[in-house]
């Protein structure tokens, strides 16, 4: 689900000083560093991207509602993970772990780039090809880890390729599988619809399998259920108001032109204080709804 090749550079005015340890990277969201050799420090910064671009106008609160809402699901899962602790208002201390190089995605419904395959007949599945239809039970659609575009990967490649043995493998899908479907109940009790997730796992010095990364709006898509109807494109609810207002605004239409002639990105604007209000509003909403807690500060 990355796609570095056509992402802007992090608009470096935004990146924050890094409060301890050495620098390690930037990614969309997180900047991460390394405390000591075990263990990493997550920082969740407020930066907003959309179409694979980062905005240069932060959002505030934002960082904090994603770095709580992976705390949430890491501390009520009951799966075992990476975290160690939370720092500060928008920081998760992990284990560092050697990353399995797997994006174990698992997806309740017809969306997104399975639909695409499906319609061009590079999956095969028993069902109707309905854009953001139901699908009949959780469907485990791993890839590749990769810093410029991700490829499907079958459960034999992954074997084949020495990414995971098979009994590591089942242990896995295994596991993503039922964090699906407890977020997804956790979701539908809030008024969501979770579509589909991205995990990604790794192992301590002992072997052991831990889910790793972050648990977040960049790792699945939650659609409001009151305004659910297959049969066409379903809204994201916390970055819609960004990409609706790029759209408008006619950027949408000249970052394609540019990637179809394989320009550079065109620079991106600041966004609207009132648009920057509201979407910080919709990240402390799906917080507070989900997980039932407040967002304090
Ligand atoms: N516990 C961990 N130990 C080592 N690497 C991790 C751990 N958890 C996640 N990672 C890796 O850290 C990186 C996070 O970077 P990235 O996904 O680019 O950030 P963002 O989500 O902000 O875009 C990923 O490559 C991910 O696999
Ligand atoms: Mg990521």
């Amino acid at each position: 689900m990355n796609n570095a090749q056509i992402r802007n550079p992090i608009p470096r005015a935004i990146v924050k000083p890094g409060p301890k340890g050495k620098f390690v990277r930037s990614g969309k969201v997180k900047d991460i560093y390394e405390l000591d050799a075990d263990h990493l420090l997550f920082k969740f910064t407020d930066r907003v991207s959309a179409f694979d671009v980062v905005l240069p106008t932060p959002i505030p609160r934002k960082g904090e509602a994603l770095c709580k809402m992976g705390a949430y699901w890491f501390e009520t899962l009951g799966v075992p993970n990476h975290m160690v602790r939370l720092e500060g208002a928008d920081g998760m201390v992990v284990r560092r772990l050697k990353m399995i190089m797997v994006e174990c995605i698992v997806r309740g419904y017809l969306y997104g780039s399975l639909f695409e395959r499906l319609g061009k007949g590079e999956v095969t599945l028993p069902v109707q090809k309905v854009l953001a239809s139901k699908l009949p039970a959780p469907y485990f659609d791993p890839t590749t880890k990769s810093e410029v575009h991700d490829e499907p990967l079958t459960e034999a490649q992954i074997v084949q390729q020495g990414l995971m043995s098979s009994k590591e493998l089942q242990e896995v899908k295994a596991s993503t599988i039922g964090v699906y479907e407890k977020m997804s109940d956790r979701a539908k009790g809030a008024g969501f619809i979770l579509a589909d997730l991205k995990l990604e796992f790794g192992k301590d010095p002992a072997g052991r399998i831990l889910m790793a990364d972050s648990i977040g709006p960049d790792e699945f898509r939650m659609w409001p259920l009151a305004a659910y109807s297959p049969g066409k494109t379903q809204e994201s609810y916390d970055k819609q108001p960004v990409r609706d207002w790029l759209q408008s605004t006619g950027y949408k239409a000249r970052l394609d032109a540019a990637r179809k002639a394989g320009q550079p990105v065109p620079p991106p604007p600041e966004l609207p204080k009132e648009l920057v209000e509201e979407v910080s509003g919709r990240y402390v909403r799906v917080y507070e709804s989900i997980t039932g807690r407040r967002l304090s500060g």
